[in-house]
């Protein structure tokens, strides 16, 4: 049986002076892969005019594609319609939510969530003291929870697929300036993934950090910024 090709990037920064440069980028991914997922900042601002450019830049795109959205498709604050807009072009929108899609008679689920910082390992910073540092924690750990859920929805798949868009481990934001790992993910992302299990993580966020590791249950992660993958990553289920 054919295995099951799952094309991945993320960091693509779409805006209106890029017209047609993404579309290039995608122009063999449907003979490549049989499903595209976008790990967020797909955007450079998350504005409307450029949520409508990205939509133009995937109308050759084919296959199924999921997203997620990073941080940058918040700065605008407009993340509810941008996510709104790619759905009513037939690209869901992943926000602690799942979808299954079946490929070559397998069921594949893909869970997804935007992600958030917070650190790594043994300092994943702590919710103690003013209240705006303890925001910041609750949002950290009310991702932790939504990847949880995602994938405690997806029941009976042949594979699962996590689809995020900070990191979950330290190993693929290694590369990044050390003083800034702490806003490149958290390590809590994984704890759930590990105990739920998963065929394979995809992320970005850290465009300078390191293409592939693990978490430590050994679900292998990949760091799809486009910065560090030619095009996209194309990585085989099996
Ligand atoms: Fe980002």
């Amino acid at each position: 049986m054919a295995k099951i090709r799952v094309a991945a990037v993320g960091c693509i920064h779409v805006h209106e002076q890029t017209a047609g440069h993404f579309a290039t980028l995608m122009e063999k991914v449907n003979d490549e892969a049989d499903i595209l997922l976008l790990a967020g900042d797909l955007t450079i601002s998350g504005s409307m005019d450029e949520a409508l450019a990205l939509v133009k830049e995937l109308t050759l795109v084919k296959i199924p594609t999921v997203a997620v959205l990073g941080n940058h498709d918040h700065e605008s604050s407009l993340s509810e319609e941008v996510a709104e807009l790619l759905r009513s072009n037939h690209i869901p929108v992943l926000d602690g939510t799942c979808l299954t899609y079946e490929i070559d008679g397998k069921k594949v689920g893909i869970a997804g969530t935007k992600g958030f910082a917070g650190g790594f390992e043994g300092h994943v910073v702590a919710p103690f003291g003013e209240k705006a540092l303890k925001d910041f924690v609750h949002a950290g750990q009310r991702e932790c929870q939504k990847i949880e859920e995602a994938l405690t929805d997806l029941e009976r798949v042949d594979y699962k697929v996590v689809l995020l868009h900070y990191s979950p481990v330290r190993d693929t934001v290694v590369g990044e300036p050390a003083e800034i790992y702490p806003f490149l993910g958290n390590s809590h992302l994984a704890v759930p993934i590990d105990r739920l299990g998963a065929a394979v993580i995809f992320h970005a966020h850290a465009h300078y950090g390191t293409h592939a590791g693990r978490t430590p249950g050994g679900i292998p992660v990949f760091n799809v910024a486009r910065t560090l993958v030619h095009n996209y990553m194309v990585y085989e289920l099996e």
